[in-house]
């Protein structure tokens, strides 16, 4: 029976060790598409020269370089504005199908308002473009990367309705002068953080730091945009054009911290209000925000004095000009967190949920760490994340649009090498498993860059650069090369 019992433990042990990490062996559909992402205020530096003007992301870092690690700023950053042509050969050499970057709004557009054209900006995006289309890589482009234009900012940016507008006039210089080429476009990236950091926080430009108003009313007015730009395509340039235009959103998933019922509640509730916020009036089929939302500000601001809910309401006209504005659903993820209900505690008798009971959010200690605190290696997040999205919004098209891994810079990124197998693995399950519409993959990023408050010590780069060196040399990392074999098997080699 010893015998019986060992030949049981090892038997048992070797399929625990193997399930836990045994990977997805399908390969991914041959229309699949594989790409990397950077954003212009990361990587293109230039940032006063060819006639671009400031926006504020050069007065945030200008004016407070306390905030940044290191006092750096994107003046230079990867000087991509000077080295396109090689940063496209780069990318030639990771065998992706696609390359997603961002404009820079005041390289076209020096005061914001499409009254002044800078023909250097029209021409430097014109010449990556048709390089990257010589080279057979497909330009996805992204309208808004956070770099508002200063002179914008100060009318108050995201918190002046005519942003609706500015924005609106923006896309169209845009749409005019690409649109014959790029087909794929996306309005704003992550306007969670644009509006919950830059005007409920200062943790990013531009710094307005006014929590549960700012935020709501920077939400609000761009979700309008965003539908401008949406409908504008597609009245007067989808017809001659025919490209796809949509925005990219972007969530952890909301693990529940324990499994009583107030913290499963606590987790469904927190991802249906943070990332409802954006997505429910532009996917659900209702629109508009999630009720959850709608009922909890409004209790709240009542409680608070206020004679009407701190967030603003759509009208009508509004939810249904704003609904179904998307042409697929695009999603950077990255990684998970324990969500927990605040309980409210007696000093004596048990501890009860309160109505209108706040959220909490904290990390498994088990899980594996990266250089940014935010970032833990959760890959079965992503699965139920994307589970998630298909019962939440139907069949719709989902471009994962960023995923990445943060570290020191490594050339030798083992660990970046790990999370991107595992991330992909993850993929695979929701497509095959779960049958999860997903149709294409971008590593952030393509190489090291600005990485906002943290500068540049925190790196997602597939290649490595050299910031000391006054040209940004570039250096491809083990990941690169890895990635490059995945592109080319289409699977993730185990
Ligand atoms: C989200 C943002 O879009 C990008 O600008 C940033 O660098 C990465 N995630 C990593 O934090």
């Amino acid at each position: 029976t010893s015998m019986v019992q060992f030949c049981k433990l090892v038997i048992f042990i070797s399929s625990a060790l193997s399930s836990y990490g045994r990977l997805n062996p399908n390969k991914f559909p041959d229309d699949f598409l594989f790409g990397i992402a950077s954003a212009s205020y990361q990587i293109e530096g230039a940032w006063n020269l060819s006639g671009k003007g400031e926006n504020i992301w050069d007065r945030y870092t200008h004016t407070h370089p306390e905030l940044i690690l290191n006092r750096t700023n994107g003046d230079i950053a990867c000087n991509s504005y000077h080295r396109y042509e090689e940063d496209v050969a780069l990318i030639k050499k990771l065998g992706v199908q696609f390359y997603r970057f961002s404009l820079s709004w005041t390289r076209i557009l020096p005061i914001g308002f499409s009254s002044k054209i800078n023909p250097d900006g029209i021409r430097y995006y014109n010449n990556l473009i048709n390089l990257l289309m010589k080279n057979d890589i497909i330009p996805i482009i992204t309208i808004f990367h956070w770099d508002t234009p200063q002179h914008l900012e100060e009318l108050g940016g995201f918190t002046n309705a005519l942003m609706a507008n500015w924005f609106e006039d923006y896309a169209r210089v845009v749409f005019e002068n690409f649109g014959d080429r790029v087909k794929v476009w996306i309005t704003f990236n992550e306007p969670k953080e644009i509006c919950l950091k830059g005007y409920g926080g200062d943790e990013k430009a531009p710094g307005y730091n006014l929590s549960g108003t700012a935020d709501y009313i920077c939400a609000h007015n761009l979700m309008k945009a965003h539908a401008r730009a949406y409908h504008l395509y597609d009245k007067q340039f989808r017809s001659k054009q025919n490209g796809q235009i949509s925005i990219v959103m972007d969530t952890f998933w909301m693990e529940p911290a324990t499994n009583l019922t107030w913290d499963k509640k606590a987790a469904e509730r927190r991802l249906a209000f943070i990332f409802g916020w954006y997505a429910h009036p532009v996917y659900s089929s209702n629109g508009d925000y999630p009720d959850v939302m709608k009922k909890y500000v409004a209790r709240r601001s009542k409680r608070e004095g206020f004679k009407r809910s701190r967030l603003p309401n759509f009208t009508k006209e509004e939810v249904n000009y704003i609904k179904g504005t998307y042409d697929f659903l695009g999603l950077n993820h990255y990684s998970t967190v324990l969500t927990k209900n605040v309980l409210f505690e007696p000093i004596f008798g048990k501890p009860s949920v309160e109505k209108d009971s706040m959220t909490v959010t904290e990390y498994d200690p088990s899980w594996p760490n990266s250089k940014a605190s935010w970032l833990k290696v959760v890959p079965w997040g992503f699965t139920k994340l994307l589970v998630w999205l298909k019962n939440a919004y139907g069949n719709v098209p989902i471009y994962i649009t960023e995923n990445g891994f943060a570290d020191d810079g490594e050339i030798d990124d083992k660990d970046r090498i790990n999370y991107h197998k595992l991330y992909l693995s993850a993929l695979l399950d929701a497509m095959h498993k779960y049958k999860v519409n997903v149709k294409a993959y971008t590593i952030w990023s393509f190489m090291d860059d600005f990485e906002w408050r943290d500068g540049y010590m925190t790196r997602f780069g597939l290649y490595h650069v050299d910031f000391n060196d006054p040209g940004r040399n570039r250096t491809p990392k083990a990941s690169a090369e890895y990635y490059r074999k995945v592109i080319a098997a289409r699977k993730i080699d185990g």
